[in-house]
């Protein structure tokens, strides 16, 4: 049943089909980016074919199509996230632009010398460097929540590091480079009871999970919309209505004001405060296929079969020589970094390339993480719903290969 209802889905992903290096593509870099399913790529084309404009400018019949079919998209996720109002929904340029988004908004109206702000040792740079801005501008201080051996957030000392001088508490739901699936809900809900606000990165969770925003109650949540099965160059910033209202616009333009003159500008409503000049429309209109795709998506399904392509790889990965397996957390996504004790992992991934499967090797932008671990970097496979157990026995009979061809 479950391969079934996974070859179905596979079969929507044009890419997946073709070969690389004259061998059928093994594609396990979907923590980089995931693939598209031909609807969401038809959406695109059709919005350049059909009806290209400008959206909330134009009184002429395309503008007012891609604005409703724009704007139809941002009710759409609200709906598949379960958001409290369509205004919490923001378009950004991804993750990175949302963390910045709040981190700007944060430094400009929020803290101050003396504040904390706390994000985790398994953060992307994404989550670090831009705090590490706002902190170093306004004299607050950035805290680090430590991680044990296996990859899994040290809670007791979380608890221990919250106060009433938290601001905020920035942390990722899923590890890009370990897999491990924080405790989001009790992050969020002991932040609270301190008075902080807490920011969730989603981008690793949403192509693997179903993220209920008002059950999990974050002030915000953000992601790329490329992670799930969407356009580069387009995400979605999710904040609660009472924080959008209260931080500062994060960039000045076209579509983020009431009024300009001169001598002052008032600024628009949510959620065009936050969304100066010509977004990404085409992307925005693409994130509204994605939803109809995402919402058809059996999700239990599918949790469990990356469960069982996770377990699998992880124990047979486990028998090879030399192979040490970095994160190994309870509760992960499928994701598997690992490291072999005298090959380096460039050439291991790019042994496996030739062999038609793709892997992401390096630091992963988590260099942190990567001192924490004790390891320059790592190769990483990340699992997504499309791929297959027969791939992975292929990647493990390859892997085995490329180490006795490096050794
Ligand atoms: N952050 C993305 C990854 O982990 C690009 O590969």
């Amino acid at each position: 049943m479950s391969n079934k209802y996974i070859s179905k889905l596979r079969d929507d992903f044009p890419l997946l089909k073709q070969q690389v290096n004259g061998k059928n593509l093994v594609y396990f870099d979907n923590g980089a980016t995931a693939q598209k399913p031909q609807e969401v790529i038809d959406c695109i084309s059709q919005y350049y074919t059909e009806f290209n404009a400008n959206i909330h400018r134009g009184v002429h019949t395309l503008s007012q199509e891609s604005t409703t079919k724009y704007e139809q998209a941002r009710k759409k996720i609200q709906r598949y996230f379960n958001a409290e109002f369509e205004e919490e929904v923001i378009f950004t340029k991804g993750t990175t632009d949302g963390i910045n988004l709040v981190a700007n908004g944060f430094e400009k109206s929020i803290l101050k010398k003396g504040d904390e702000v706390l994000i985790s040792t398994m953060e992307h740079h994404s989550n670090i460097v831009p705090w590490q801005m706002a902190c170093e501008q306004t004299g607050a201080q950035l805290k680090i929540i430590p991680i044990s051996d296996s990859g899994e957030l040290l809670m007791e000392s979380y608890k221990e590091m919250l106060s009433s001088k938290t601001k905020i508490v920035a942390v990722t739901h899923v590890s890009n480079t370990l897999g491990s699936i924080n405790p989001v809900k009790e992050i969020v809900n002991l932040a609270h009871a301190h008075g902080s606000a807490v920011l969730i990165d989603g981008a690793q969770s949403v192509q693997h999970m179903r993220v209920d925003l008002q059950s999990l109650g974050a002030d915000f949540y953000t992601f790329s919309a490329h992670k799930i099965f969407g356009p580069t160059g387009i995400g979605v910033l999710h904040g609660k209505k009472e924080w959008l209202d209260r931080l500062p616009p994060y960039q000045g333009g076209g579509d983020m004001i009431k009024t300009v003159t001169f001598e002052k500008t008032t600024y628009n409503d949510l959620p065009h405060k936050f969304e100066a000049g010509t977004p990404n429309i085409a992307g925005g209109i693409a994130m509204g296929a994605v939803m109809d795709y995402v919402e058809k998506i059996n999700w239990e399904e599918v949790s469990s079969h990356e469960e069982e392509l996770l377990v699998y790889a992880t124990s047979q990965m486990s028998e090879i020589e030399g192979i040490r397996i970095v994160g190994q957390a309870k509760v992960k996504a499928g994701v598997v970094s690992f490291v072999h004790e005298s090959i380096h992992h460039y050439d291991i991934g790019t042994l496996l390339d030739q062999m038609g499967i793709a892997i992401r090797t390096g630091h992963h932008c988590t260099e942190p993480l990567m001192n924490r671990m004790g390891v320059t970097g790592t190769a990483r496979v990340s699992f997504a719903c499309y791929n297959t157990m027969d791939e992975v026995d292929y990647f493990i009979k390859s892997l085995k290969r490329a180490l006795r061809m490096l050794g």
